[in-house]
Formats: C-alpha cells, structure tokens, sequence
C-alpha cells in the first residue's frame, strides 16, 4: 500500500457519537455477549441511521452478538466512515472515493458465483439482499496503513451464500473480484495495481461466522464509496481483504493471487491477518490511531492479536508459523 501522510483529522464535536448513545449501545452489546435477552431488533439502527441524508436507503438489521467491542470501542462517526476511504478505482486519496464514487450504478447488478461448486448461480442484487436476514454487526477494522475504525455494518454471515451454493470437495479457497469498469472507474487508469481488485480467503475463514457479505453501514444501503452494493468485511485480517462492490465469486483448488500479493508479495501476504508482533517491512504494526475519536496528536493505542477477535479465530491457524504465513 502507498505511504501517504494521513490528513489532520479533528471531527467537529457535532460528528462524535454522543456519549449517552454510545454507552447504552456497549450495555447492550455486552449483555447480548452474556447470553442476556437480545435488544428488540433494529436498536442500533434507530440510534444511528442518517435518515436525514438518505431516507430511501434505509436497511435495518437485528443486533446480533458477534458484535463484540471492548472497553474502548465507540462507532467511529459516519461523517469519517464515509469520507477517509480506501477505494482505489475511485482514487489514491482517501477523499477521492466518497465524490468520484457517486456516479458508480448500483443498479442492475449480478453477483456470479462459479468454480467448485455444485450449483453454480448468478445472484441478482435484489436476490442477495433477501437471501438470509440481515443482522447489525459492529467491527472494529484495522488498516494496514496503521489506522482503524469501528463501523456498524449491516448484512448477514457470508456462510449462508457459501450453503446455497454447495461447494465440492475441490473449493479449497474463494476469490472475490470486483467490478472492473474503466467507464465507471477513474482509478482504473492507474497501473498501482493489476486490475480488477481480487481478494481471496481460504475456505474455512470464507464461512467463519464473523466473515460478512456486507450490504450496508449505519442503517443504510453501503453509500458507494464504501463497496456499494455488496462488499466483504472481514474483521481480523488488514482491510485492504475486504473487497468492495464485488461481481464474482470464485471457488478454487488453489490459493487465488490477489491483488496486493501480486503488487507488492514481500508486503502484503496472503493471509494478512492483523498481527501486532509481525512488522510490515516499511512500518511497525504493534499501533494503531483510531480514526474519527483521538484526535491526530493523541496516543496511539496497541494494536491487538487478530484485532482482537483472537478468541474466535485463533483456531483457524493452530500450528501455523504466522510469522511466515503473515
Ligand atoms: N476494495 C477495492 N475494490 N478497492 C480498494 O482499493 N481498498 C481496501 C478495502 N477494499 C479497496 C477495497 C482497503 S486498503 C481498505 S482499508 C478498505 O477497503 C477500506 O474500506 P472503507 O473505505 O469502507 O473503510
């Protein structure tokens, strides 16, 4: 990923998220986590949706328990969610996607799942969004560029794609390709990377419940500089792993080579789990600055183990060298 000095980053008090709403929200989440009776559906949502700005994208979801933030975790305000973005079709800078984005069309689009499996599909957009309920997943997300972000994401384990879809014994890995659309996408005359923009994981983590196929943020429809109209987000692993406003989805034998692997491999492994003791080869990973809440000359805090969803995942690479496998 390039090096670029991050813009001096100080929200106007109106942006951060009243105190009173974010400290009822963590209750809530932390008795969902205890196995107490879940809040009535829709009531992060009610607290955050920006029906104000856009009331016909509205898209609710139940609060679901893998919400799992720590004592620190606030939703960083939405003005910063959607407007320091890393989208590179749209830009190298990350005020770039949220204006140069706005033309991308949404609408009509197809998702084709294909390779090793056994029913193959071409999934309408409309289809997706009602192929499983939708749940209300708040992620903390770490880039590896050193900074994160909490977000309220909206959209439903990427597992209930991965049955309707039967995988064979063969799909032993998923890429997922994003639209590719020189029309469309300004960014695409840069040669920074070898388009179209190409993620994978490895089966096992592709329907780890905490891997979503996400359709939305805050209550809303994914604005489009965030991946509209589906994208995924997997929370333990550097960002740049969750592709956005994604065409296809690929079952394959073999580890698919993605798109920064293939920019940059000394840099930017497959696996690129978040992992505090493994330095990228330019910088430390051990902090990080949380976009949106610190203010740029406040302390960076330390960077967790799998970004903190070490207890869900760690499994998945028991007796792997991580150092090697970074
Ligand atoms: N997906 C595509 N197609 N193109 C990109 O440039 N950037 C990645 C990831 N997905 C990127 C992408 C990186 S580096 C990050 S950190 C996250 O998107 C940022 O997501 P956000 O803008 O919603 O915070």
């Amino acid at each position: 990923m390039l090096i670029r000095t991050p813009p001096r980053h100080l929200p106007e008090p109106s942006e951060i998220t009243p105190r009173t709403v974010w400290s009822q929200r963590r209750r809530i989440v932390q008795a969902a986590a205890a196995g107490i009776a879940l809040p009535a559906p829709g009531w992060l949502s009610a607290q955050t949706t920006r029906t104000e700005t856009r009331p016909e994208a509205k898209l609710a979801g139940k609060a679901s328990p893998l919400s799992t933030l720590g004592a620190n975790d606030k939703p960083t305000p939405y003005k910063d969610v959607t407007t320091y973005n890393n989208y590179y079709e749209f830009g190298l800078n990350k005020e770039e996607p949220a204006v140069a984005a706005r033309s991308l069309k949404t609408r009509p689009w197809t998702v084709t799942v294909e390779g090793e499996v056994d029913k193959p599909r071409v999934f309408d957009i409309d289809e997706l969004l009602k192929l499983a309920p939708m749940e209300e997943r708040v992620y903390r997300m770490r880039c590896v560029e050193g900074w994160s972000m909490v977000v309220p994401w909206t959209g439903y384990s990427m597992s209930e794609l991965i049955r309707r879809v039967q995988p064979n014994g063969n799909a032993k890995y998923v890429e997922f390709v994003t639209l590719n659309d020189s029309k469309q996408m300004p960014g695409l005359r840069s040669s920074v990377l070898n388009w179209p923009y190409v993620e994978g994981l490895r089966i096992d983590e592709a329907n780890h419940p905490l891997t979503l196929l996400s359709f939305g943020l805050y209550g809303e429809l994914l604005p489009n500089q965030n991946g509209a109209p589906v994208r995924m987000v997997v929370p333990w692993k550097y960002g740049f792993k969750s592709g956005k406003s994604i065409v296809k989805i690929r079952f394959v034998e073999k580890q698919p080579m993605t798109a920064w692997n293939r920019a940059a491999p000394q840099e930017y492994g497959f696996y690129s789990n978040v992992n505090p003791e493994v330095d990228h080869p330019r910088w430390s990973q051990a902090t990080e600055r949380r976009i949106g809440e610190d203010g740029f000359l406040a302390r960076k805090r330390a960077t967790l183990m799998f970004n903190g969803y070490a207890d869900q995942v760690a499994g998945l690479y028991a007796g792997m060298d991580l150092k090697r496998s970074f």
